[in-house]
């Protein structure tokens, strides 16, 4: 089982990163989870440059196998201005016409309570876009404001249980499609 788990945040320290990097560290043998660090490197989508049977960018075919490679995936995004970061709805851009991602359980990880307009938005894109969002899998936890590593997040038991469940429930949704 493998999983493709990808950080809306760009950020060095970023709370969303070592939360997905918390939850890769949670999961069981045989379970394989990477998390996704190339948001940056995707150029701007441009639909003239998705057109069939035509290679796309160097990136976006990257992306596009990892996505196909994936049984599932883990999203976890901040909130800006009441949005989705535009990097993070970039990527989903250019995963619409991908035939990799219809059909893929996600799970969502949420970093801040406060962020609920850009949770919405990014709920209302996945279906849109035909993923399979998990509501079993989500996981909430409250890390705003705060600097934490991967190991600070393990290190707390709310936190890690939430991860853990989250991941669980991801992988039964999976196992069960
Ligand atoms: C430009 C900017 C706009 C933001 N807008 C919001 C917002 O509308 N609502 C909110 O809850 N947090 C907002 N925040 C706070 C971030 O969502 C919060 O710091 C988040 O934890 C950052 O995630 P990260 O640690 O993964 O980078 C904003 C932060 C920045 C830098």
């Amino acid at each position: 089982m493998r999983l493709l788990a990808i950080s809306g945040s760009l950020r060095r320290a970023s709370t969303n990163t070592a939360a997905l990097e918390a939850l890769a560290r949670l999961a069981p043998e045989g379970v394989k989870v990477l998390v996704y660090r190339e948001l940056a490197g995707l150029p701007p989508f441009n639909p003239d440059d998705d057109v069939e049977d035509r290679p796309k960018p160097e990136p976006v075919e990257t992306l596009r196998a990892l996505v196909g490679a994936s049984d599932a995936l883990v999203i976890a995004a901040p909130e800006y201005a009441h949005g989705l970061p535009g990097a993070l709805k970039n990527a989903l851009d250019w995963l619409v016409a991908s035939e990799t991602f219809a059909g893929k359980p996600v799970a969502l990880v949420n970093t801040s309570p406060r962020a609920f307009h850009a949770q919405a938005s990014l709920r209302e894109i996945l279906s849109t876009m035909a993923a399979r969002v998990q509501p079993e899998a989500f996981a909430a936890i409250s890390l705003t404001g705060k600097t934490v590593t991967a190991e600070d997040i393990l290190a707390d038991p709310v936190c890690a249980r939430r991860l853990k469940e989250s991941l669980e429930a991801l992988l039964a949704a999976t196992r069960a499609s």
